[in-house]
């Protein structure tokens, strides 16, 4: 997907796509628009099959169904290896290709908020940034350049040192429990957002982000943070990237075991399928769920 990322405006260095960012070419960071940008051919397997297609052609509307009663829409959007493991060698990054790199923008275009555990931001430079074009587009559709960043944290350290502080003109926000250090000493543009309780819950979280003024919230993982949302029947969609590779780890999963016990255990969430698309050897296959309450 077409990102011209805005290193111009901020001076970060332009990194080729596909290279390396800070050395590791990562699912999360942006990717970089240029006269040179390849073609990616896309075919959709399903709904009405169509062979060929441009990234844009196949993924530049995602209609995103009505937020339920009472809260913002939530999205889930990971990759997993074709056994299901959503880390290699401790993060996300070569479980997919460059397809799925700009896909992501796409989905990340259509929300109105980007959020993550802190966990992610520990093992990877991301950042949900969107390329000026994409930027642009949302702006003619009425909306907000950028999507409200998220990163959400208990007790532990933030790496404030990663790119996700680095764009002055994305708003982000913090979530942290009441015994995280950020509580009392908030970051320099950053909203703090400090829960009631150690750790952020779900709903409380959809809370903060619908006073934000986000109907949709798109969650970039990790395992853990994804547990903690079906725990409570909040994840309304999937995008879900399998990449073409078999690892054979005990690696964490796309959803960790939620804690306690899952709820979902004897009678599972039951997904409807809204469409697979394919890419050289890549799935990209998006779900949808019912509501809760
Ligand atoms: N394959 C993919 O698509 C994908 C996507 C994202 C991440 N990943 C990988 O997954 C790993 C990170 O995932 P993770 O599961 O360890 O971490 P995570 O879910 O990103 O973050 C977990 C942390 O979030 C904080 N937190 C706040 N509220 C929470 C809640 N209600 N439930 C759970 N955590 C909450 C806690 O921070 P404190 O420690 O401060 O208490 C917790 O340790 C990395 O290896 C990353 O590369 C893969």
């Amino acid at each position: 997907m077409a990102s011209t990322r805005i290193a111009a405006a901020i001076h970060l260095p332009r990194r080729a796509r596909g290279s390396a960012l800070n050395g590791r070419a990562g699912r999360y960071c942006g990717v970089v628009q240029s006269s040179s940008r390849p073609s990616y051919s896309i075919d959709r397997l399903w709904p009405d099959p169509a062979t060929g297609l441009a990234l844009d052609e196949a993924f530049g509307d995602i209609a995103l169904p009505p937020a339920p009663a009472g809260r913002p829409l939530v999205g889930v959007n990971m990759v997993t290896s074709i056994d299901g493991r959503a880390q290699l060698a401790g993060t996300s990054e070569r479980l997919s290709g460059r397809v799925d790199r700009e896909l992501m923008q796409h989905y990340r275009a259509a929300y109105d908020a980007i959020a993550s555990g802190v966990g992610t931001l520990r093992a990877d430079d991301f950042y949900s940034h969107l390329p000026r074009a994409a930027a642009d587009q949302r702006v003619a559709a009425g909306r907000t350049a950028q999507p409200l960043a998220v990163l959400i944290a208990g007790g532990g350290r933030v790496p404030t040192d990663r790119r996700f502080f680095a764009y002055d003109d994305q708003p982000r926000a913090l979530a942290v429990g009441t015994s995280s250090p950020y509580a009392a000493t908030p970051l320099p543009g950053v909203e703090m957002w400090v829960a009631p309780t150690v750790i952020p819950q779900p709903a409380w979280l959809l809370e903060r982000i619908a006073a934000a003024g986000c109907a949709s919230v798109l969650l970039e993982g990790g395992p853990h943070l994804n547990a903690a949302f079906l725990a409570e029947g909040l994840i309304d969609e999937l995008y879900w990237t399998v990449g073409a590779r078999l690892v054979g780890t005990n690696a964490l999963p796309m959803i960790a075991p939620i804690p306690g016990g899952s709820p979902w255990a004897e009678h599972p969430r039951e997904g409807e399928l809204i469409s697979v698309h394919r890419s050289g050897a890549e799935l990209f296959v998006r779900y949808r769920f019912g509501r809760i309450g």
